[in-house]
């Protein structure tokens, strides 16, 4: 698999996903963790871990470097990244490209709507519950098939940083879940 994270990504659910895969509880390798910006958080957490990095930035040839950092990967995550992925990026991958999101789509997704955004709205809206989403990457936000969603109540007094911690760890255990339904084919 590969793994593709923001610029400003913390990188807790590459770490999670490597994780996966070092402990057996997903049947796969991380190939690459590719990031926007040398300066990603994330990069320094994957190279603790012993994982592969590459640092590719938007520009002039962004699809051809993308598709050699990923070279030979059945699968790319997104964990944490903000763009739209080119669309020969997106059919290049025989098991498809998955992003993690945190809600339960359709609900509160779109350009926009991520990190505490995302929490805030859902406590505006008198939700009762939250979660996160594992869909199918396509050529719009947050749209594509949901592959996995994991469901957490709202508790009375939240505030969106509990709330953002609630779902953070539901989001560790869907990411490596819908990766290992994915590469079973399903
Ligand atoms: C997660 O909340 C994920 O759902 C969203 O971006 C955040 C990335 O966090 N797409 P991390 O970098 O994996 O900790």
């Amino acid at each position: 698999i590969g793994i593709l994270v923001g610029p400003r990504g913390r990188g807790s659910n590459m770490a999670a996903l490597a994780r996966a895969c070092a402990e057996g509880r997903l049947d796969a390798d991380v190939k690459r963790v590719v990031a926007a910006s040398a300066e990603a958080p994330a990069l320094g957490v994957a190279r603790e871990m012993g994982l592969p990095t590459a640092v590719v930035a938007p520009g002039e040839h962004y699809t051809e470097e993308l598709l050699g950092a990923f070279a030979g990967c059945d699968v790319l995550c997104l964990a944490g990244f903000l763009r739209l992925i080119p669309d020969a990026v997106l059919h290049s991958f025989p098991k498809g490209v998955l992003n993690i999101h945190p809600s339960l789509l359709p609900k509160f997704g779109g350009k926009g709507m991520y990190g505490l955004r995302v929490h805030k709205a859902v406590l505006e809206a008198g939700e009762l519950e939250s979660g996160c989403t594992v869909h199918l990457v396509t050529s719009e936000y947050d749209e594509g098939p949901v592959v996995l969603q994991k469901r957490c109540p709202v508790e009375p007094g939240d505030t969106p940083e509990t709330l953002a911690a609630r779902v953070l760890k539901l989001e560790h255990q869907a990411f490596p879940e819908a990766v290992a339904m994915v590469l079973r084919g399903r």
